[in-house]
């Protein structure tokens, strides 16, 4: 996903250690009937790019953060970011057969067993958020990131770009009503995701409006780029299937711009994102690599 060697070792580094982090936040399997535990942990493991606890885990890095304290805000992102693709892809929904290569849940457990995994992985977000990280000094910042992350979740954010996803399929769109959607849908909780590292490193207004500014132009362009390789990409390489958004006319920068202006959007918004955290201290080296490895990713 990244050019620079450092920055692949680093990241190679903490993608261990959110699955490690992952592994740790599951309920034990005695306490969870076993259908149940294997959906969940389908769905998180062996993952995907972890994109979204990678952004957490970097944010707080930059800004010279202890891991400890951002790495439960990870998991919880990356559960309900997995959730949200099992949902997603229901019957129902995008009514997708592929995911990272393999079926898709409902095709692996049934569709009420996928419905109910993916309840169980966004309530375990929450209850990792309620408890983590422990003790009473660090209730401050539970409640803040609970709150950050709740608010991406909820009916304002992701649920809101999901409806405004399904109830635009077919219909005319402007613009302004596809950034719109794709703000909700993607980038309300890509956005969480570096705002969460940033306040577990205790970052300040300044260095928290320059997270946030980074924040929304990545998750836009990210989900740009997810609507041109819908178009340009191989089910082989994705590991889903393409060329959907076209057949259920979804709301899309390629459908609206076509694929070249849709690139240089892309483009423009990463470069905004740089801008936006070239002042911030220490190193930016990570969350400058990160945001440049989203127009090159092909999967
Ligand atoms: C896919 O997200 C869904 C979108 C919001 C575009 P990712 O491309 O981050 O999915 P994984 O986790 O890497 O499979
Ligand atoms: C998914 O967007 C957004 C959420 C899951 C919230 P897409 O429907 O474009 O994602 P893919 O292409 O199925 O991964
Ligand atoms: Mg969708
Ligand atoms: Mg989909
Ligand atoms: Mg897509």
């Amino acid at each position: 996903m990244l050019d620079s060697p450092q920055s692949v070792d680093e990241l190679q580094e903490i993608r261990a250690r959110i699955d490690a982090g992952l592994e740790r936040f599951l309920p034990s399997p005695d306490r969870v009937p076993e259908s149940l535990c294997r959906a969940m942990r389908y769905s998180l493991f062996p993952g995907g790019k972890r994109l979204r606890p990678l952004l957490t885990m970097a944010a707080s890095r930059t800004l010279g953060g202890k891991e400890s304290l951002a790495i439960p805000a990870a998991c919880a992102i990356e559960m309900i970011h997995s959730y949200s693709l099992v949902h997603d892809d229901l019957p129902a929904m995008d009514n997708d057969d592929l995911r990272r290569g393999r079926p898709t849940s409902h095709r692996k457990f049934g569709e009420a067993l996928a419905i109910l995994s993916g309840d169980a992985l966004l309530s375990l977000a929450f209850q990792i958020l309620a408890r983590h990280p422990e003790g009473e000094s660090n209730g401050p910042l539970r409640l803040r990131v609970l709150q950050v992350i709740a608010d991406a979740a909820s009916a304002e954010g992701i649920i809101a770009g999901q409806v405004m996803d399904m109830e635009t399929e077919g219909q005319p769109f402007t613009e302004q009503k596809l950034v719109e959607i794709h703000r909700h849908k993607t980038g309300v909780l890509i956005n969480a995701s570096v705002v969460s590292g940033a306040m577990a490193a205790g970052a300040d207004e300044t260095a928290l409006g320059h997270i946030r500014a980074y924040g929304e132009a990545i998750g836009l362009a990210f989900q740009i780029v997810d609507d041109l390789l819908d178009v340009e990409g191989t089910t082989e390489t994705l590991g889903k299937s393409t060329g959907k958004d076209a057949r259920a006319a979804k709301a899309t920068f390629p459908a609206l711009l076509g694929l070249e202006a849709s690139r240089r959007r892309a483009g423009r918004l990463v470069e905004r994102a740089r801008q936006a955290i070239r002042h911030l201290s220490p190193g930016t080296t990570l969350l400058d690599d990160i945001a440049g490895s989203i127009l090159k990713r092909t999967h």
